[in-house]
């Protein structure tokens, strides 16, 4: 299978440098056994297999999330741990004071974002409106150190487990309006996310080895922002890179972008918080 889709980037952009995923395996910490490439979800036309975008990296970007000592993530989630115990706002209460540990949390990255109330709801939604309504504590930033910090750690806890959307129901509308936004050109390049990332990855664009997209590995800390990084800056870089107007971070665009994405790496395993350069 992967001959076939090699000979067809060889087909279509010969002149480039060709470097497909490599055929590395990722296995965290000598135990974690993680699935980086599996047959891609049925309802993704664009390939048959799907890699995560580890595959896609150097050697040494890859190393740093072999080891938990060496992932500069960890930082972060440790940081988090210590969130999670620290009493906030006028009720007087942490996470702790109504959540053994965030282990309780174990599954739940996999399958978000989700429906919730006939919202389309992400991560930074649960916390954020715990964080208002049961804390009486001030809404994190979207794409703070506190709140990409307390994802990873929830992240965590699913690391390892495959990446399981739902994107039938209630999550249907949502599904489609993020489908729309993938297949859409944006900005004066009129390039979509599926120029680059469907049709193209593989390839290199500049500097960068391109990958397919995936979000399995978010919130991602990337070595050239020193920092983690989340779902919906990534998103907005992308569209900035295109030349164009983006949406704000945490608007329903994004959310519905989101679960989109999401779903195309549905059956990967869950790499938060992964590396990447
Ligand atoms: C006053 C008690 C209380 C505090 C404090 C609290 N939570 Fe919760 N949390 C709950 C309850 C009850 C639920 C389950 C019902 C719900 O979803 O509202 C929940 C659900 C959640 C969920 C969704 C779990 C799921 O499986 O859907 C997450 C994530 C979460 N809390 C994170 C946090 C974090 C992070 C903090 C600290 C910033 C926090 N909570 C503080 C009571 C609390
Ligand atoms: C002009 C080409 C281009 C377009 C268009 C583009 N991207 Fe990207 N994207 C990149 C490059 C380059 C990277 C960094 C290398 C990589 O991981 O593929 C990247 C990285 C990503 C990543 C991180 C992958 C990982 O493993 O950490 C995600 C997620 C992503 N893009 C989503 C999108 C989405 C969604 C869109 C459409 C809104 C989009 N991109 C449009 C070029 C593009």
């Amino acid at each position: 299978m992967r001959v076939a889709i090699v000979a067809t980037i060889v087909c279509f952009v010969s002149s480039l440098v060709l470097a497909g995923p490599d055929d590395d395996n990722l296995t965290i910490n000598g135990e974690l056994e993680m699935i980086t490439e599996t047959v891609a979800p049925t309802h993704l036309e664009g390939f048959d297999v799907i890699y995560s975008g580890w595959r896609f990296r150097t050697d040494e970007t890859q190393s740093l999330q072999i080891d938990d000592f060496d992932n500069p993530a960890m930082i972060f989630v440790d940081k988090a741990i210590d969130l999670f115990n620290t009493v906030d706002g006028t009720e007087g209460k942490a996470c702790v004071s109504c959540h053994e540990g965030p282990e309780q949390f174990v599954g739940l990255s996999a399958s978000m974002p989700k429906v919730i109330d006939g919202k389309l709801t992400v991560m930074e939604d649960l916390i954020n409106s715990h964080r208002a309504e049961v804390m009486g504590a001030e809404a994190w930033k979207w794409s703070g150190e506190d709140m990409q910090s307390m994802i990873a750690l929830i992240g965590l806890q699913s690391r390892g487990m495959p990446v399981n959307v739902a994107i039938d129901g209630e999550a249907a509308p949502f599904w489609e309006q993020g489908k729309e936004m993938y297949y859409t050109r944006y900005g004066q390049l009129e390039l979509s996310c599926a120029n680059c990332h469907e049709q193209n990855y593989g390839n290199m664009i500049r500097a960068d080895h391109l990958s397919q997209g995936h979000t399995n590995g978010f919130p991602t800390y990337r070595l050239k922002q020193a920092k983690l990084i989340s779902r919906h800056n990534r998103f907005r870089g992308c569209i900035r890179d295109t030349r164009a107007e983006t949406f704000a971070e945490g608007s329903d665009e994004f959310r519905a972008l989101e679960l989109y994405v999401a779903s195309r790496s549905n059956g990967l395993s869950v790499e938060t918080p992964a590396v990447r350069q």
